[in-house]
């Protein structure tokens, strides 16, 4: 019987854009307050990408990032995937412009959606693709410039969000197979809380959808906050079991990075001690796919994980979508 194929994480990167919006900036353009967004999301400030900065830009960056510490060189990727829910195109996909840039033509790739969990998405999409046999080394990143699609007069959505990307390199492995678990799930029927109504099929552009402002996000945010932590607790212990793992072996959590209120009380329900519980949303809002990745990555720079520890990564976003998955990094 032939040997099952393990994947192996080689290396990750991310990438934010340089200008910083702080809350007090924010106090200038609608009417809020730096107390308000501290004590209700955890959030100080955020990242926003230029104009003229695509998502591919700030996926291009953080992949190069991603290389450097894989130690490959970008010819021995074979498969590279994009989750995003703010492409540059409507098509063609990021991942097309994100391989051009990385000058790997003829490479496959193409782009997966699935809002704030689109990460956790790529992870068990990457995984199924290496352990099929059909790809070797797979290029995963999550990338998004969420300021491009915020209505900067709404202060119920514009102080939440922010623009970044992370990558990470996963590739088929004899001796490693540091991708534990992942767990999927999607409830459709919420589809309508978290969106944006204009631009698709349902609602091409027009000068009416313009002037209703339906190309930009939409949420409910309270009914949002109210399903995100059942989901991602559910999704924490869903992985947890099919990893074979305690939850006592993870050496750190890394939830999505929406609501320092939401990432509290998701670990409250699992009874996780703050202290094993990564937090970045301060400094970045929550930038939907690229959360995790940037999360973990930035946990690998600064030693707060080391070779060889569990770390269990858990998403919810608009859809609904929720995930999570157990790896060893
Ligand atoms: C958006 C969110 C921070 C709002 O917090 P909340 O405690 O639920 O606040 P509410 O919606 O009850 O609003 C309370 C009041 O604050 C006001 N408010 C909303 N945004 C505000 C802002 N930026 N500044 C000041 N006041 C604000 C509301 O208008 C409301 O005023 P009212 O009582 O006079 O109507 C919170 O619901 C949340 O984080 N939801 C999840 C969002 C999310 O994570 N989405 C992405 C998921 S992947």
């Amino acid at each position: 019987m032939n040997k099952k194929i393990g994947v192996k994480i080689l290396g990750t990167g991310s990438y934010f854009p340089k200008k910083v919006l702080t809350n007090t900036d924010l106090e200038k353009m609608v009417d809020t307050s730096d107390e308000w967004i501290r004590t209700r999301t955890g959030i100080k400030e955020r990242r926003i990408s230029e104009k003229n900065e695509t998502t591919s830009d700030l996926a291009y960056l953080a992949s190069l990032e991603a290389l450097k510490s894989s130690n490959i060189s970008p010819e021995q990727i074979d498969l590279i995937l994009v989750a995003t829910i703010t492409p540059d195109m409507f098509f063609p996909s990021t991942a097309c412009f994100l391989q051009k840039k990385l000058g790997l033509n003829f490479v496959p790739v193409f782009d997966l959606s699935a809002a704030c969990s689109g990460f956790i998405y790529g992870i068990a999409t990457a995984r199924a693709f290496i352990e099929s046999g059909l790809y070797k080394t797979v290029l995963l990143v999550g990338a998004e410039s969420l300021s491009k699609i915020t209505d900067w007069t709404d202060r119920n959505t514009c102080v939440l969000f922010g623009d970044g990307a992370g990558a990470m390199l996963l590739s088929a492995s004899e001796e490693n197979d540091n991708i534990l678990s992942t767990y999927l799930g999607a409830d459709g029927a919420y589809s309508e809380l978290l969106f944006i109504p204009g631009g698709g099929s349902a609602n091409p552009a027009t000068v009416e959808t313009v002037n209703q402002k339906l190309h930009t996000m939409k949420m409910q945010g309270k009914d949002v906050f109210k399903a995100a932590v059942p989901k991602m607790a559910l999704a924490a212990r869903k992985a947890l079991e099919l990893s074979g793992k305690k939850l006592e072996n993870i050496n750190l959590f890394i939830p999505h990075q929406a609501n320092m209120r939401i990432i509290e009380a998701v670990a409250k329900k699992l009874d996780i001690s703050m202290d094993r519980v990564f937090v970045n949303i301060h400094k970045t809002g929550n930038i939907s796919s690229a959360t995790t990745i940037t999360a973990l990555d930035e946990a690998i720079k600064t030693g707060r994980v080391k070779s060889g520890d569990l770390v269990e990564m858990v998403a919810f976003g608009g859809g609904f979508t929720w995930g999570a998955s157990v790896v060893r990094i």
